[in-house]
């Protein structure tokens, strides 16, 4: 628990984590298969970005004519202005160009443009991409980064981390289209889950289970070194308002009879599934052992949302920061008696409001059950 949290402050002071291409081809590639023309005669915009060290611009302007792209703008942040700056190095597109600008250099942001073939090789890639400095160092915030938000079709980065949640009310604020990378525990963010219950955001396809392995800049926070190369593993998935083909695939279940007798979790084969003490719902703590035949309310993992059809399942709320009805939740509550024997008996983790609790429910020891999402079936037509 303790590492956990700082091993978070650490990441807050560290947004410089780029995506790796291969992430970003799989990703796409799923937006692509539901619909080929998705791009097509788009603006594309690629904010929080950085050419020099970024795979998003690099992959948008290759594939610039394959997905039939009418614009591509990509922005980068001013060296001065990141919250981890490591060594300044100046980017090869600065080096040779005439625009190049000492007094400008480490406090502007830049702006690429990518729209023709500029340096007529017969094809319009990365090397036909236009830059120059914008008037202030990029903040997506600024007046000047917003009006080529509203100029865009599409937003796609992995935005800061430590700014999420503001970047999250940035691209709702025009109701943009948009492809973006968020860690998992944001989902039930209060700023994040309303969105994703009214299906106004949803999981992208691709990034669920072991995480995503990003570059890192910061040499004292890294996990691997391949090939030379720092990589840091950050539990992070997509998220997008753009169809793709899994989000309509209903889970194959079983019933909850069946379960109970054959299913490959041993907690539920011992102690099938039990009503929260203060959630008037049942915990199923895996997603595949979600009873086909169960019409109540259930809490289920937040991957839940990884495997999320919206014609099978309606998302009710999640236990954390209150965001279920109050018709959800019994009058029970949670006594301190509870709480009590919770620690008496050697449970582990602290107790964190609205967590949603289950009885005597693992050896006889009263648990906390990790945060929530509460569905329900769907009433089939
Ligand atoms: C997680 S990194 C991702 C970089 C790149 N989009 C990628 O995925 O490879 C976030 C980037 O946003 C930049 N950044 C931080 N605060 C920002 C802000 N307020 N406005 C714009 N960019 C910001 C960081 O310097 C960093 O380059």
């Amino acid at each position: 628990m303790k590492n956990a949290k700082l091993s978070e402050a650490k990441n807050a002071k560290n947004d410089e984590f780029y995506t790796q291409y291969e992430d970003i081809q799989r990703e796409v590639n799923a937006y692509l298969e539901y619909d080929p023309n998705v791009f097509r005669g788009k603006t594309v915009l690629l904010p929080c970005d950085d050419p020099e060290w970024s795979n998003f611009t690099r992959f948008f302007a290759q594939n610039f004519e394959n997905f039939g792209l009418k614009k591509l703008i990509s922005t980068s942040f001013a060296y001065e202005s990141k919250n981890f700056k490591g060594a300044y190095q100046l980017s090869f597109f600065e080096e040779e160009a005439p625009q190049f600008d000492e007094s400008k250099t480490k406090t502007h942001g830049k702006i690429f443009t990518l729209t023709r073939d500029s340096n007529k090789s017969g094809v319009i890639d990365i090397d036909d991409l236009e830059w120059q400095y914008l008037e202030g160092d990029g903040d997506f915030r600024s007046d000047e980064v917003k009006a080529l938000r509203d100029e865009a079709d599409i937003i796609i980065t992995n935005p800061p981390f430590s700014l999420y949640r503001e970047f999250i009310d940035w691209i709702f604020e025009k109701e943009k289209k948009f492809i973006i990378i968020g860690n998992k525990n944001s989902v039930t963010f209060k700023e994040v889950f309303p969105l994703i219950m009214q299906n106004k955001m949803w999981s992208g396809k691709t990034g669920w289970g072991g995480g995503m392995w990003f570059e890192t800049k910061n040499p004292d926070d890294v996990d691997k070194v391949i090939d030379g190369v720092n990589m840091k593993n950050v539990s992070s998935v997509w998220f997008s308002n753009l169809e793709h083909g899994k989000r309509h695939e209903p889970l194959q279940l079983m019933t909850m009879a069946d379960n109970l007798k054959f299913s490959k979790h041993k907690e539920i084969k011992e102690y099938g599934y039990q009503k929260y003490d203060n959630y008037d719902a049942i915990e199923v703590p895996f997603t595949d052992a979600i009873p086909s035949d169960y019409n109540g309310v259930m809490g289920v993992p937040i991957s839940f949302l990884e495997k999320y059809c919206p014609e099978q399942f309606e998302i009710l709320g999640t236990s954390d920061n209150g965001i279920i009805p109050d018709e959800y939740k019994t009058t029970f509550g949670l006594t301190q008696k509870f709480v009590d024997d919770y620690y008496r008996a050697g449970g582990k983790g602290a107790y964190q409001e609205g967590n949603p609790t289950a009885g005597l429910y693992k050896k006889g020891v009263a648990t906390m059950i990790y945060k929530r999402i509460f569905i329900r079936k769907r009433a089939q037509k």
